[in-house]
């Protein structure tokens, strides 16, 4: 990949900070290091506004002290941030990780409170702040991304109050009686309120987010924003909302038009020895997937005889995800055991239950597997949004295809026309597998149709461009421009009424 050095500019009018860079740095067996672009929801997300904007990405290139100074990656302006084996260990892992996700995550996993692990997100924190300070030219917009940075906007706000400087929470934000927990839960909230606008998937994210205003701090929140009054300062006005979250739909309905990704489904399909379904999952290796629920489910299907192995096959893709983190040494087992059992107890020889790949997969392969696969099956406990499930609406540009879809990712929202399951309920999943495996295709195209609608309309270009468009009018003064949080009708009930009126 194209790199040059970035001695010319040094700051910029669009500056993103995120953990991650969106490139990932290869050393070849000549020693050489090249960058090639990394996979995520999120570089996939934010690469095209980037382009656009001709702004700096400020972030981590993924490895332990690595000291780069600026450069251009396929005319991105890279910024690298390093981290050393400590802040990888205390920062990364530790309170990013092992804290604040599954925290957020709804405590699927216990998380660990260390005061070891928040000094050194304190301090990280700090880091990617003086970095995205310098970066920014004067008045410019600073966007910043994700849980790992939620202190980054006050401290921004500190040294460059000429800066407007928005945030998004990629991942869900709970509900106060589990964010409560969190020993430091005031000064992230104060983090946060850094930022001019904070951009959350849902809206019953935004929602509780507010939640947590009130009752750790004394700011008054009259929907869409927050007033921020702090002695001796003017009161400043913070917009928390909604901003759901999508993919660069086109670029995979594009890809999945091309006869040689067609060919490759065809492929998968034959090497799977052309069973009559195929079923996928796709996934971070992660607690929160609810890998296991799926699994246990085809499991039951197979042991009762209600689907056969010749007939049905899953492929089940786990790409390799924070592996030093003990709960995903401890998952990677379970599911392995577990894949393992299944493929023992009800696999023939010439047809295998369940397709297993611990690694991760450029995007034309995924695409051909999307087109391979009759049904995808997203199980997550919690999701934020769940970009998989969009990607592969994106690439169905044949109408067909069955998205069973959990309740409890942030996609479901929008996504209505998916058969939609609480993974708890393994019957309840079981007997929506065998109504996705037999759904006439008719049915099969009229849900896909409207699902593609959704997708297609709402593309990432939509999300940065309303999400931006918000933070121009906070910077201009015009709330009176920006939507108020509305409310779907099932979440009323949940939501403190003073947030919703
Ligand atoms: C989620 C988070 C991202 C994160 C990604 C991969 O999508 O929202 O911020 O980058 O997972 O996780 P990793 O720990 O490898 O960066």
């Amino acid at each position: 990949m194209p790199q040059t050095q970035d001695a010319e500019k040094t700051e910029y009018d669009f500056v993103v900070v995120s953990n991650r860079l969106p490139v990932d740095r290869v050393v070849g067996s000549n020693g050489r290091a090249t960058w090639t672009r990394s996979p995520g929801g999120l570089v996939t997300a934010l690469e095209p506004v980037m382009r656009e904007a001709d702004g700096a990405w400020v972030g981590w290139a993924g490895q332990p002290n690595l000291e780069l100074p600026p450069f251009q990656n396929e005319g991105i302006h890279i910024v690298p941030v390093a981290l050393n084996d400590y802040d990888i260990e205390n920062f990364y892992e530790g309170f990013s990780n092992d804290t604040l996700w599954p925290l957020y995550h709804d405590v699927i996993a216990p998380p660990g409170y260390h005061r070891v692990w928040w000094e050194s997100y304190v301090a990280v924190n700090q880091r990617f702040a003086d970095a995205a300070a310098a970066a920014s030219a004067k008045d410019a917009v600073v966007w910043v991304q994700d849980y790992q940075l939620q202190l980054v906007p006050k401290m921004l706000r500190q040294v460059r109050p000429d800066l407007t400087i928005g945030f998004f929470n990629h991942i869900p934000f709970p509900p106060y009686g589990i964010y409560s927990q969190l020993p430091w839960r005031a000064e992230i909230v104060n983090g946060l309120l850094g930022a001019d606008v904070i951009g959350f998937q849902r809206v019953q994210d935004a929602a509780n987010f507010s939640t947590a205003v009130r009752r750790l701090t004394s700011f008054t929140t009259r929907n869409p924003a927050i007033e921020v009054a702090v002695q001796g300062q003017p009161t400043r006005r913070v917009v928390a909302r909604a901003f759901p979250i999508s993919i660069d739909a086109k670029s995979f309905e594009e890809l999945a038009r091309e006869p040689r990704i067609q060919e490759r489904a065809r492929e998968i399909r034959a090497g799977l020895g052309n069973p009559r379904t195929v079923m996928l999952g796709v996934d971070r290796l992660d607690y929160t997937k609810g890998i296991g629920h799926r699994l246990k489910a085809f499991g039951e299907l197979l042991a009762e005889g209600s689907v056969d192995v010749e007939d049905v096959t899953l492929v089940q893709v786990a790409s390799p995800s924070r592996e030093r983190v003990e709960a995903y040494m401890h998952l990677r087992d379970e599911i392995e055991l577990t894949v393992g059992r299944i493929n023992g107890d009800f696999g023939t020889m010439s047809h295998t239950a369940i397709s297993y790949h611990h690694q991760g997969y450029p995007r034309d392969e995924m695409v051909a597997l999307y087109l391979a696969a009759d049904i995808l099956l997203v199980t997550a406990l919690r999701d934020g949004m769940n970009l998989v499930a969009k990607e592969y609406v994106a690439s169905r540009f044949d109408e067909d295809g069955v998205l069973v879809l959990s309740e409890f990712t942030g996609a479901s929202d929008e996504l209505k026309r998916a058969l939609l399951v609480n993974p708890h309920d393994i019957d309840g999943l079981k007997e929506t597998i065998l109504q996705a495996i037999a759904m006439p295709r008719r049915e099969r195209a009229q849900r896909m149709r409207s699902l593609r609608r959704r997708v297609l309309e709402n593309d990432v270009v939509r999300w940065s461009g309303n999400f931006l468009q918000t933070l121009e009018q906070a910077r201009a003064g015009r709330y009176d421009r920006i939507s108020p949080v509305t409310l779907p009708e099932e979440l009323e009930w949940t939501i403190d009424r003073r947030w919703a009126n």
